[in-house]
């Protein structure tokens, strides 16, 4: 065998908690058909099939490419030749007109479509921030949730230099006044805050939305401190309170301190990976220039991807159209068929843990999410430790699939706590195989095996 290429400078990353999850659970599977057993999921955060059918999308998007070329062939041909020719960076403008117009209605700010950078999902957003701090070579600081979504984890520490301060959540949001001491800290140790990261809308993986009083304080905090926000959306139209008592986004109440992240894979399709980075935001530079920040994300963006795929926004912007063709005021009546569903199975999940575990509330909480897919379920008497065997328990002898909170801590976080996560495990409510009745069988079945688990693996009686 020939010798392996030396790479002395290349290193292994740790793989997410998520990721490991998903790769052990084909074997778990396999263990838990041939014991005859059912495994029910409430480990994935994916989409629903039954709110995300391609079928429509697709359908829309034809219908309004035909609308645009007016059934006039050589028109069409034209269109389909920006669809599939090199683009700018910037991607084809109408598609961010579009997005300014009816997102910035839904939640009630004024975008400039010239300061919409595509990007590919959130992940490409989040992607090109960090990759922007990292140029300088500085020893960067990220100030994060704890816990905080493992994507950033993932993508920020692919940079050697890179630490986190994190600060703990409550149901409320993050500690302002612990915010305020992570960021004096990392400027003490010497590091350039490059940015606060968080999901103020049904948090990944917190369970929770923050409160408007908690929006305000963290926007004082870091204005105060003079750190920009980074503000990832993807479960914003995937909200469950009624609308006058939706809190704003971090953006609304401040474009100029707050880069917000949106991406159509939940409200849409993952697949075709669009993402707007909202960056309105200016930032001053060593030398005293002050740059919008959307400059920079351009240099990013003409790095990396170059151009986003000029189809899959034009796509995105029909799904902005309703059926006459006509550009929709707002998302959010797409949104309520999707929240129907998610609110349904949200509602089953917390009406399940209500009554399988609702006699022990000194054993057990769950967090009530206002938006998004997950709730976070805390063992609160520390019998039990939820590390990877935990959960690889819960699937082999109950056939039920979750993940562990232990993993979305940043190091920095399991560093002060080495306990920390371990007394937590993070249930998602977004996905089953079936629709319909189908999906609620699931559901229920998956919160009544849950319950049963934790019932079992705490001796205490079981409920029917
Ligand atoms: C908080 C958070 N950010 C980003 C993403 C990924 O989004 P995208 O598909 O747009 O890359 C997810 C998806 O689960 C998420 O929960």
């Amino acid at each position: 065998m020939r010798p392996a290429i030396p790479a002395p400078t290349l290193r292994q990353q740790p793989v997410s908690v998520t990721r490991q999850m998903a790769a052990a659970l084909g074997r778990l599977q396999a263990e838990a058909k041939a014991k005859g057993m059912t495994l029910h999921h409430l480990g994935a955060g994916y989409p629903h099939p039954e709110v995300s059918d391609p079928s429509d999308y697709i359908g829309q998007k034809r219908r309004y490419l035909s609308h645009l070329a007016g059934g006039d062939p050589a028109a069409q041909r034209a269109l389909m030749t920006t669809l599939y020719g090199y683009t700018d960076t910037m991607g084809p403008v109408q598609a961010r007109q579009a997005f300014a117009r009816v997102y910035g209605h839904d939640f009630g700010f004024t975008i400039d479509p010239d300061c919409v950078v595509p990007t590919v999902g959130a992940t490409g957003g989040i992607a090109m921030m960090c990759s922007m701090f990292e140029h300088s070579g500085d020893p960067i600081a990220y100030i994060v949730d704890a816990p905080t979504y493992t994507g950033l984890i993932s993508r920020a520490q692919l940079y050697e230099r890179a630490s986190f301060y994190s600060v703990p959540l409550d149901l409320e949001g993050p500690d302002p006044v612990v915010m305020g001491q992570q960021i004096d800290q990392a400027r003490a140790d010497g590091k350039v805050v490059a940015f606060y990261y968080t999901v103020t809308d049904g948090h990944n993986p917190g369970g929770i939305s923050f409160s408007q009083a908690r929006r305000e304080q963290i926007l004082e905090v870091c204005r105060g401190r003079g750190v920009l926000i980074v503000e990832d959306a993807p479960y914003t139209y995937i909200s469950f309170e009624a609308a006058e008592h939706r809190p704003r986004l971090l953006v609304a109440m401040d474009p100029d301190a707050v880069v917000h992240l949106f991406t159509a894979s939940k409200i849409g399709l993952p697949g075709p990976r669009v993402g707007m980075a909202i960056a309105q935001a200016k930032v001053q530079l060593a030398d005293g220039t002050v740059v919008p920040i959307k400059n920079l994300l351009l240099t990013e963006a003409s790095g990396s991807m170059l151009f986003h795929n000029p189809e899959a926004l034009r796509s995105f912007e029909a799904y902005l159209n309703d059926d006459e063709m006509v550009e929709r005021t707002s998302l959010w009546p797409v949104a309520a068929a999707k929240t129907a569903v998610y609110g349904e199975n949200r509602r089953i999940l917390l009406d399940g843990l209500e009554r399988y575990l609702g006699d022990h509330p000194e054993l057990f909480s769950w967090t009530k999410p206002g938006a998004g897919f997950f709730s976070v379920f805390t063992f609160r008497d520390g019998r039990v430790r939820t590390d990877a065997a935990f959960v690889e328990r819960l699937v082999a002898e109950y056939g039920v699939v979750t993940i562990p909170m232990f993993g979305f801590y940043s190091v920095d976080a399991r560093e002060r706590d080495p306990d920390v996560g371990l007394n937590q495990i993070r249930l998602s409510f977004s996905y089953s195989t079936g629709v319909g009745p189908a999906r609620v069988a699931e559901i229920e079945a998956a919160v009544a095996a849950f319950g049963r688990a934790v019932r079992d693996i705490y001796g205490l009686p079981p409920i029917d």
